[in-house]
C-alpha cells in the first residue's frame, strides 16, 4: 500500500499524518492529529528530503519504494535533526545504503548522536549558498539556526520554485488527502493552528526567524512545502508577513484584546465577564476570553502573539497568584513577547497578593501596564463597578491609534 502525491514535476509527497497522536512533542494538544511531510524527487539522480516521525513510518517507506521502483537512492537531505523528521534515517539507511546523506556540519553532529552506527555512511556536506544539481532540478541550501533548532536549514529548489522550510510555515493538524493549503477561509483553516505552531515551537527565537525571513522573501517562490501541515501554492506575502510580524513581537491584531482569568470559585470570572460586556458595549468587537485552567497554555501563548491588550485577572494562591495563572505567565515571559498593553484585576479574599505576584513574574518584559487596575476582595461589590468601567474606558483608549 503506497499513497504519494505528485506536487510538481518529477516531485513527490511521500509524508503522511498520525491521527492518534494528542500531543505533540508530549505537550502540546492536537486536536486533529499531526502531518509529518516527505518530499522526493525523481530526475537523473534521485533525492528524497526529510523522513518522518516513526509514527509515519510505514507508508512513508513504502512510497519510497514505490516511485524509486527498483532505482537506488542517490541523496537524502536532511533539513532538520529533530525525531519528528529525522526518526527514520537509520531505517531508511539499511535499505539504502548507497545514499549519499547531504546535510550542514552541525546537523551531522547531531545525526551522530541520534545514529552513532552511522559514522561509515556517504556524507556530504552543504553551507549557505552551496548548490546540488540532480539533473533538471537544482538545489540551493539557505541556512536556517533556530527555526527551530540550530542546525535547521531550507533547500530551495529554484527550477520547480519550491521552498522546502523546515518547521518553518508549519501547522499543527493532519492533512485529509488534499497536501495543498485551501483558499477557502483561509486564516480560520491554516494561520490559526500555524501560529498556535510558531508561538509554542519557534516564538521565543525572533530575532533569528526576521533574518531567515529576509532571506525567504528574496527567492522566486511558487511553492512552501514545510514539514508539517499543509503546502501553499500561493499566500506567500501573507505567510511572510505573519511570520515577520510574530517574529518582531508585534501584535497582529492591533484592534484585539485578550480577557484571560483565573478563577477558582466564579467571582474572578465573573469580574471578567462584566468587563468583557462594558468592552463590547463600548465597541470593542474583537475579544477573546480564556479560562487559563480550562485552555490549554500553548492556546493562550498563541493569542498572545495575536492580540494588542491582554487582561490578566486572577486570585490569591499560596500567598502569590494563582497557579495556572503563573503557568500561563511563565510560557508568555519565556516567550519573550513584549510590546502588548496589559490591564488587572486581583481578587484575594484573604491577602491580595495576585497583581504584585504577576508583575514579579512579567518583570524586564517590555509591556504597558494600563491604569486604574481592581483589587477586590471575594467578590466585586456594586460601588466596584465604576472601577471595571474605568479598566474599559483605558483599554479603548488604548486600542483607539490602531482605529483611526
Ligand atoms: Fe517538526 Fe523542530 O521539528
Amino acid at each position: 500500500m503506497h499513497t504519494e502525491t505528485l506536487i510538481s514535476e518529477g516531485v513527490f509527497y511521500i509524508g503522511a499524518s498520525d491521527r492518534r497522536i494528542s500531543l505533540f512533542e508530549n505537550a502540546f494538544p492536537l486536536e486533529n492529529g499531526m502531518s509529518y511531510n516527505g518530499y522526493l524527487f525523481l530526475d537523473e539522480k534521485t533525492a528524497v528530503l526529510d523522513t518522518v516521525d516513526e509514527s509515519c513510518s510505514r507508508l512513508y517507506f513504502a512510497n519510497i519504494e514505490h516511485l524509486l521502483n527498483g532505482r537506488p537512492l542517490d541523496y537524502l537531505i536532511v533539513n532538520h535533526m529533530e525525531p519528528d523528521h529525522a526518526a527514520c534515517i537509520g531505517a531508511l539507511l539499511l535499505r539504502h545504503p548507497e545514499v549519499t546523506i547531504v546535510l550542514n556540519a552541525m546537523a551531522k553532529k547531531f545525526l551522530l548522536n541520534y545514529f552513532p552506527s552511522l559514522g561509515n555512511a556517504k556524507f556530504l556536506l552543504v553551507k549557505e549558498g552551496d548548490h546540488l544539481s540532480i539533473g533538471t532540478h537544482n538545489f540551493r541550501f539557505v541556512m536556517a539556526p533556530m527555526v527551530h533548532w540550530p542546525e535547521v536549514m531550507f533547500t530551495f529548489e529554484a527550477t520547480e520554485g519550491i521552498l522546502f522550510s523546515a518547521d518553518a510555515f508549519g501547522t499543527f493538524g493532519a492533512l485529509a488527502g488534499n497536501v495543498f493549503a485551501t483558499d477557502r477561509d483561509f486564516d480560520a483553516a491554516h494561520l490559526s493552528e500555524m501560529r498556535r505552531y510558531y508561538a509554542n515551537i519557534v516564538g521565543k527565537f525572533g530575532e533569528q526567524v526576521n533574518a531567515v525571513m529576509k532571506k525567504v522573501a528574496a527567492l522566486d517562490l511558487k511553492m512552501i512545502a514545510p514539514l508539517h501541515g499543509p503546502i501553499y501554492r500561493s499566500h506567500f506575502d501573507k505567510l511572510i508577513s505573519a511570520y515577520k510580524t510574530w517574529a518582531s513581537y508585534e501584535p497582529e491584531e492591533a484592534e484585539a484584546v485578550m480577557i484571560a482569568y483565573a478563577s477558582v470559585y466564579g467571582n474572578t470570572a465573573d469580574a471578567a465577564t462584566y468587563l468583557a460586556t462594558k468592552l463590547a458595549e463600548k465597541g470593542v468587537d474583537n475579544i477573546a476570553m480564556y479560562d487559563v485552567s480550562k485552555t490549554d497554555c500553548s492556546y493562550l501563548i498563541a493569542e498572545s502573539f495575536r492580540v494588542k491588550t491582554i487582561v490578566l485577572a486572577a486570585p490569591t494562591y499560596n500567598g502569590g497568584v494563582f497557579v495556572k495563572m503563573e503557568d500561563f505567565l511563565h510560557g508568555f515571559v519565556n516567550h519573550k513577547i513584549r510590546n502588548r498593553n496589559i490591564a488587572f484585576i486581583e481578587n484575594g479574599s484573604w491577602a491580595s497578593t495576585a497583581k504584585a505576584s504577576m508583575l514579579k513574574i512579567l518583570e524586564g518584559s517590555n509591556l504597558t501596564y494600563l491604569e486604574p487596575s481592581l483589587s477586590f476582595a471575594s467578590t466585586v461589590k456594586e460601588q466596584q463597578l465604576a472601577k471595571l468601567d474605568e479598566i474599559a474606558d483605558a483599554i479603548v483608549y488604548s486600542l483607539k491609534p490602531a482605529q483611526e
